[in-house]
């Protein structure tokens, strides 16, 4: 009855956490959720202030489909003053979030034939987005004893003649794992060399937590400059999640075959958002800092107490907001056998929603979201390690 390309994708598995915790809610029961990968602060005031002019100063038509000249140069001037590279307007095209962002880049950039090279644990919705381009998906594996670190050989070695892109994501969403600006430098090399796109998703830029180098931006356009997308996104670093605000930064006729696309899918991004979020950019910075202090303060606590029970291992994230927790230890042929199956019975005996880490190609791992208070992070982790004693007396 449905296309055939249906029969390709799966629907995001983190939106079934968020269905199974309403209807348990529905139920009247207190629900923990670390499933949802929102920050749980509100949008800033200014932000909302510049949303509210938008409105009653009537800014509420069509804009220019690929956003409006302030905030292309808003988001050129962000660039520039946070990693010194120079963007023009014909480079940016504003989206709705950085979903949109790669998903057009994927459409613009890869079709039947042509293999693009991803890493996991990953991001579910890149895998769907190269699959819904008809492209061959090709999953190169950031393991947890390297700290879940992006090495370039690993992409090197699996180009092909028909390797057409690499799609790489940093800070990373599920590990929090950087990639270092060596190795994408590498990776930059080999590309430039064999007509190979480097996608980066810089969705969790402003969520790193240690000075390390992450100049990204910087090495793209040093080193390939022809030939590489960023998609960045304003809905983790300024609490945006809703507004849906997102930019793909690439070369022009890349913005403009994105364009072509987004003119007859969705057109501009909603136009008060778009004031909004020219408010973000370039207004004060000082929110971004205080959520990250408050995220390193969760990060710390949540890895401590959740890594207290020896069997639970957990790399500790460089960035972005989640612990991706390997549970391997906990599970058994004769008790909870996955990682999904323990996300699952985690939910409906204890109210606590994380995501299975088949979601991300990680089975034995689980994915907590630290995006929540303090009190109710404490509440969770106390849920778990009960569940996880319970899971002890069945199995003895
Ligand atoms: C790795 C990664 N990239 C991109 C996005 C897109 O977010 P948005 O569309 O809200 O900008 C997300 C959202 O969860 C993500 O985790």
């Amino acid at each position: 009855m449905l296309a055939a390309r249906m029969s390709r994708i799966a629907s995001s598995p983190t939106m079934k956490g968020l269905i199974a915790a309403e209807n348990l809610r529905k139920q009247g029961f207190d629900v923990v959720d670390l499933g949802a990968g929102e920050p749980d602060f509100p949008t800033p005031e200014h932000v909302k202030l510049a949303a509210k002019q938008a409105i009653d100063g009537n800014f509420t038509k069509y804009t220019a489909n690929a956003g409006t000249s302030e905030l292309k140069q808003a988001i050129c001037a962000r660039y520039r003053t946070d990693y010194g590279v120079d963007y023009t307007e014909p480079e940016v095209i504003v989206t709705a979030g950085g979903k949109q962002a790669l998903s057009n880049t994927a459409l613009a950039l890869f079709g039947p034939g042509d293999e693009v090279i991803t890493h996991a644990p990953g991001w579910p919705t890149i895998f769907e987005q190269i699959k819904l381009a008809e492209a061959q998906l090709v999953i190169v594996r950031a393991r947890a004893e390297n700290g879940f670190t992006l090495d370039a050989q690993m992409f090197l070695d699996a180009i092909t003649p028909r390797t057409k892109g690499i799609i790489i994501n940093s800070p990373s969403n599920p590990t929090g794992a950087l990639i270092d600006e060596e190795q994408l430098a590498i990776i930059a090399r080999a590309a430039a060399q064999k007509g190979i796109w480097v996608v980066l998703d810089l969705t969790y830029e402003k969520l790193i937590y240690e000075p390390v180098p992450h100049n990204l931006p910087a090495v793209l356009r040093r080193e390939l400059r022809d030939r590489s997308v960023i998609a960045g996104s304003a809905s983790k670093a300024y609490a945006m999640t809703g507004w849906r605000c997102g930019w793909t930064i690439a070369p022009k006729e890349v913005v403009a075959a994105c364009g072509a696309l987004q003119s007859h899918q969705t057109s501009n991004v909603c136009s008060i958002t778009q004031k909004a979020t020219v408010a973000a950019l370039s207004g004060p910075q000082e929110p971004v800092t205080e959520m990250l202090n408050e995220y390193r303060g969760r990060r710390d606590k949540v890895w401590e107490w959740i890594t207290a029970d020896s069997r639970i291992k957990c790399v500790k994230p460089n960035g972005a907001f989640y612990l991706f927790l390997d549970i391997s230890e906990l599970l058994s042929p004769t008790g909870i056998r996955t990682s999904t199956e323990f996300a699952d019975r985690l939910i409906n005996e204890s109210y606590v929603v994380t995501t299975g880490g088949e979601a991300f190609d990680a089975p034995g791992f689980i994915r907590v979201s630290y995006a929540n208070s303090l009190e109710r992070l404490k509440e969770a982790v106390d849920r778990i390690q009960t569940f996880v004693r319970a899971m002890d007396k069945v199995t003895v």
